[in-house]
């Protein structure tokens, strides 16, 4: 089917790209006003939780153009508190996809409450509704869909469920800052959205996360519970509007964003446009030179929806082709490539099959992704260079080991 190529590193070939020159998956890269930018908080004398960040908050609403923001350290905390201000009774169920990060199971157990998997589309490889609909007990009260690698979810098919049924809908979207349905940012869909600015994400603070919500009055119980359960504003205190004293009015959490990291969002902020397209030019390109070998492309956005461009994962058409998944990661770090896997459906991890008896053969369209799902290197930085080396490696060594 295919000619033969030169022979891979792997195979005793000569790298792609020596050792020197790796090609660091998701390496972030800050330009000079943001290091600037930095700078100036760090002497400003205020770095904690301050103005910075209800600025950033403010810039990240107008970017999704609906809802109340609250920032918080990270999307991780932003799932738990999400989960925490909805106050659901203990073993509640919440149902979510598999083929997700660990932290959007994970935020439901916190809150006392029982994840239960539903099976993702063949097509998108985002929660599929009619899987939703048929995990539904007396004991559902919230589903936690995830834009999976930047592609929105069926919006309108999981709020009419979430409507039939009375359930909450908290959206992960730490892959979709920029996704869109229908004219408007994801974000403005459902009761609340959860968004990461890990180092590899769109818009990067190192580490941080903000919840957007569509109920005002959530906002503010969201904000007491991120700094201690102290009284709102209560990172005031300290201001020149005079000391005032706190009050516990709640048993809350440590996940207060501070202005170091937040200046550091408020300047990606104004790039993520830019960042956006060169993604997407990126994207093209892997798709015109990738078209041709073993691999399942990730679906394009649907009709009147926006891809955020997050994460490029094809799959490995393992039938067709002698190498496995994780022999190709292997193969493609030996040719100087790095490499991801978004992800490792979480019903086959040990924590998940120990306490809630999750098995393989119950999710068969998340195993199909999870086994075969690669991610090569989508950062707006890549230069041309880069990516003819991430396609050329790719075609070498799936040419090499074609059946
Ligand atoms: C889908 C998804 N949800 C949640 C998270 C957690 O984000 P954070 O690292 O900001 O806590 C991540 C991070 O990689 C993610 O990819």
């Amino acid at each position: 089917m295919f000619n033969r190529g030169d022979r891979p590193a792997i195979s005793g070939g000569t790298p792609i790209r020596p050792r020197e020159r790796f090609l660091v998956f998701g390496a972030p890269r800050f330009d000079e006003d943001e290091i600037s930018a930095v700078v100036e908080v760090l002497r400003s004398g205020w770095v904690g939780t301050g103005p910075r960040t209800a600025e950033f908050e403010r810039a990240f609403e107008r970017y999704i153009g609906s809802g109340t923001g609250v920032a918080v350290s990270s999307c991780t905390a932003a799932l738990h508190l999400a989960m925490k201000v909805l106050d659901l009774p203990p073993d509640s169920e919440v149902i979510t996809t598999p083929l997700t990060f660990a932290a959007t199971a994970n935020a439901i157990i916190h809150a006392g409450c029982r994840p239960v998997f539903a099976d993702i589309n063949r097509s998108d490889w985002n929660l599929d509704p009619e899987a939703v609909e048929a995990a539904i007990t007396e004991r559902t009260r919230a589903v936690i869909p995830v834009h999976l690698h930047g592609r929105p979810c069926n919006i309108e098919s999981l709020a009419e469920l979430a409507r039939r049924h009375n359930l909450y809908l908290i959206y992960d979207a730490a892959h979709a800052i920029e996704a869109e349905w229908e004219g408007r940012k994801v974000g403005c869909f459902g009761d609340i959205s959860c968004y990461s600015f890990y180092v590899t994400k769109n818009v990067t603070m190192v580490e941080g996360g903000i919840l957007l919500t569509q109920r005002p009055e959530l906002a503010d119980r969201l904000k007491v519970l991120a700094l201690h359960g102290l009284s709102k504003d209560a990172w005031k205190r300290f201001s020149d509007e005079g000391y005032r004293h706190y009050q516990v009015v709640d048993a809350g959490f440590k996940y207060n964003l501070t202005d170091l990291h937040a200046v550091l969002g408020i300047k990606q902020l104004e790039k993520v446009e830019k960042h956006w397209k060169r993604r997407q030019e990126i994207w093209s390109r892997y798709c015109e030179a990738l078209g041709e070998l073993p691999l399942e492309m990730p679906a394009p956005a649907a009709p009147n929806t926006r891809h955020a461009y997050h994460l490029f994962a094809p799959l490995l058409k393992t039938d067709e082709i002698r190498l496995t998944r994780d022999e190709l990661l292997d193969a493609l770090t030996r040719e100087g490539i790095g490499v991801g896997v978004h992800y490792v459906t979480l019903h086959l991890q040990p924590f998940y099959q120990e306490r809630f008896g999750c098995r393989r053969g119950s999710f068969p369209n998340a195993e199909h992704v999870s086994d075969r799902t690669f991610s090569l290197p989508l950062s707006p930085f890549l230069s041309s260079e880069d990516v003819d080396d991430v396609t050329g490696a790719m075609n070498r060594l799936l040419k090499w080991h074609c059946r």
